[in-house]
């Protein structure tokens, strides 16, 4: 299969051809190489397969918010090939025939790359230990996400037999006796009377996390980091050579806790929306390398879930779909070159994550490759959404880039009309 179009990778940037053969890169160049042109992207974007680092598929356990099925649709339509799921189902992902049925299950769909983020502790309680050294083969890293142990004693043990296993913590950094609002603590959250969460909440967790990870050696990648505080701990950690990697997602990069007037409960998520000055420093955090990833955490939930007050609605906004076309958003809004943004979704998370050909185009790599035209727009509607989660602060509103094309190994998984 040959592909012409504008390629836009870490390896090679500029117009030129892809020959694909056996599901891998067999080439990639600017003259044009023998045979007809598969498929003519001209004009178009051609660039690697989205790496979501952090999303939720609800199976098994919340199927009326999401599926295995629905998830990886919803992903190929967001221009996804690789995600990696969150282990907050019910059971959790804390044991190895849970985690082989959602694998088997993936497989049996064989759309995008699921990979697993194990349990921390089992049920995600905080009180005991998982088998590391069991499940270590079958996932890329281990995170209680939605919560992270909050003994100090546990997750130190945890960092440090994630070290022995070599896989990273993945961690939603949270003090949960400081927290328990429903958006950022501020004057908006004041104004609007809606209950505050305040910054420290996140960023004492975050400095455990960067001190535990200098004690113990371990990787510690730290999930949607939303404060200016949390920023430059992580900042000061990386300066003093501690093997930490942060995460942000593309909602707290656009979203602010004064957009909140409405009371959406859309915009109620976990970490909450930041504040201006969080958001700029999130920004200055991307542009200098400190803030590697931005993911997704789509948190797909029913409308019905969601159709509460503000107080009492779950965190979680449905994102595996807005995810590319917020990277253009925010490209525009803040005057950032989109191929930076573009590294955080694909080569940077495959580095973090160890996973080899993938995040790239480049001779040898798998053939997950994205087609997108960065020049038209869609509508984000309850029909537009693959997702079974309707739940984005987008919808109704239109979003610039449209994934024309998604191929994962050289099969295409999506395609538009
Ligand atoms: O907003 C959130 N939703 N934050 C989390 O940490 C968990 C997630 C979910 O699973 O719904």
């Amino acid at each position: 299969m040959i592909i012409k179009g504008e390629i836009l990778s870490k390896s090679f940037k500029g117009n030129g051809y892809i020959v694909i053969k056996d599901g891998l890169i067999k080439s990639v160049g600017r003259e044009k190489p023998k045979g007809s042109v598969d498929i003519d992207a001209e004009d178009k974007l051609v660039i690697p397969g989205l790496i979501d680092m952090h999303a939720h598929f609800r199976e098994p356990g919340y199927e009326h918010r999401e599926t295995i099925e629905t998830g990886s649709k919803a992903a190929a339509h967001g221009g996804v090939t690789t995600v990696v799921l969150m282990p907050n189902t019910n059971p959790a992902l804390d044991n190895l025939e849970t985690i082989k049925y959602v694998k088997k299950r993936a497989e049996e769909i064989g759309l995008v790359d699921v990979l697993i983020a194990g349990a921390i502790t089992k049920g995600r309680k905080g009180k005991e230990l998982t088998n590391f050294k069991k499940l270590a083969e079958y996932v890329v890293g281990f995170s209680d996400d939605g919560t992270t142990p909050q003994s100090f004693k546990i997750f130190l043990e945890a960092a440090k037999l994630a070290k022995s296993v070599n896989k990273p913590i993945l961690d939603h950094a949270e003090i949960e006796e400081l927290s328990g609002g429903s958006m950022r603590e501020g004057n908006f959250s004041r104004l609007y009377g809606i209950s505050g969460i305040p910054d420290v909440a996140e960023s004492i967790a975050v400095a455990r996390d960067v001190e535990v990870a200098r004690y113990t050696a371990a990787h510690i990648h730290i999930q949607h980091l939303s404060t200016k505080a949390s920023v430059e701990i992580v900042r000061e950690g990386k300066k003093r050579g501690i093997p930490v990697s942060a995460e942000v997602t593309h909602h707290h990069l656009i979203f602010k806790d004064e957009d909140l007037k409405d009371r959406s409960p859309f915009k109620k998520v976990n970490p909450p929306l930041p504040r201006e000055e969080d958001q700029e420093e999130l920004i200055k955090g991307l542009l200098d390398g400190t803030i590697e990833v931005i993911a997704s955490d789509h948190a797909p939930y029913s409308l019905e879930e969601k159709s509460v007050d503000i107080e009492k609605a779950p965190f979680g906004i449905s994102g595996i779909e807005t995810l590319l076309s917020s990277l253009i958003l925010i490209s525009k809004r803040h005057e950032i070159p989109f191929e930076v943004l573009l590294e955080k979704v694909t080569c940077n998370p495959a580095k973090l994550l160890n996973l080899p050909l993938k995040g790239d185009i480049k001779p040898g790599y798998k053939a997950d490759i994205v087609i997108l035209d960065p020049d038209k727009e869609w509508r984000v509607t309850e029909k537009s959404l693959f997702s079974k989660g309707k739940n984005t602060p987008f919808l109704g509103k239109r979003l610039p880039g449209v994934v024309e094309m998604t191929l994962k190994e050289g099969k295409i998984l999506y395609r538009g009309d």
